[in-house]
């Protein structure tokens, strides 16, 4: 009996993994979180599957039903939204499990910070900007960020933000960048990136506030930095005809890229 943690990509079905709609398909137990995974991930369960929405349950809850899948001998299919290496839970379900002697295996999903940069049709480093990334959120009741890391101390950066779990707070996150990044920086949200619903808009930092009023639905990104302009940055020394690397000499226009 093993646990499959499965990260179910940002929402639209056919961006889960290949590995992950097989294993899905032939676990006999699914834990899945809540509204973030679609109906049409679920589907994949086979007919008979016990399909849990965990949203409700606590750890200890969700302890129980994979020890009682384990006392059955059942594998499971544990899908948390987009990726699980950040904000999914993932470690306190591993530890436990280690604690247990419960074998576990993880499979990687599609994140949401790249959903929502595919919906805005935009790199987010780019030749001339920002080479770094930040995966952030703003100060939660529940869940603190460390001093060091807080918005006015990242922001001193210049990265290229990609602040999740805090567009209800979205005013106060812009106040707190606009020292820091100008009124004129570019920036967007984009609510559910990949849904059917999905909803984005894009506006200067200092304007970003109107420009997103009615948007009352908390799953959603805020985006914020240079390189989310559609112009005015280098391009990359990789496919430039001078530069020399492993599978293309230079100027001979050879070679795979
Ligand atoms: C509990 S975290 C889960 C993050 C997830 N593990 C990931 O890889 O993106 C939920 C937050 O992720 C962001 N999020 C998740 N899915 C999203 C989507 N489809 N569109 C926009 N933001 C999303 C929102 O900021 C939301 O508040």
């Amino acid at each position: 009996m093993t646990v499959h943690f499965i990260g179910a990509g940002p929402g639209a079905p056919d961006l889960l993994t290949l590995r992950a709609r097989d294993l899905i398909a032939r676990c006999p137990v699914c834990l899945y979180a809540g509204s973030l995974v679609p109906p049409q991930v679920l589907a994949h369960c086979p007919p008979q599957a016990r399909v849990i929405d965990t949203a409700p349950l606590s750890l200890e809850q969700i302890l129980d039903e994979i020890r009682a899948a384990h006392a059955r001998g059942q594998d499971v299919a544990r899908l948390h939204s987009g990726d699980l290496s950040v904000w999914s839970a993932l470690a306190e379900q591993l530890r436990a499990l280690r604690a247990e002697g419960i074998p576990y295996t993880i499979t990687p999903g599609v994140p949401s910070f790249a959903a929502a940069a595919a919906a805005l049709g935009c790199e987010l480093t780019l030749p001339g900007g920002s080479q770094t990334v930040v995966l952030t959120r703003a100060h939660g009741r529940a869940t603190p960020v460390p001093e060091r890391e807080r918005l006015e101390v990242l922001a001193a950066t210049g990265a290229t933000l990609a602040i999740h779990l805090s567009v209800h707070v979205l005013e106060q996150v812009v106040q707190t960048l606009l020292p820091h990044y100008g009124a004129d920086c570019p920036a967007a949200v984009v609510w559910r990136a990949s849904w059917p619903d999905e909803r984005i808009v894009r506006a200067p930092l200092g304007e970003l506030v109107q420009a997103a009023q009615g948007g009352l639905e908390r799953t959603a990104l805020i985006l914020v930095g240079r390189n989310l302009a559609q112009d005015g940055f280098g391009r990359s020394r990789l496919y430039a005809p001078d530069y020399e690397r492993r599978y293309r000499r230079a100027a001979s226009g050879e070679g795979s890229t």
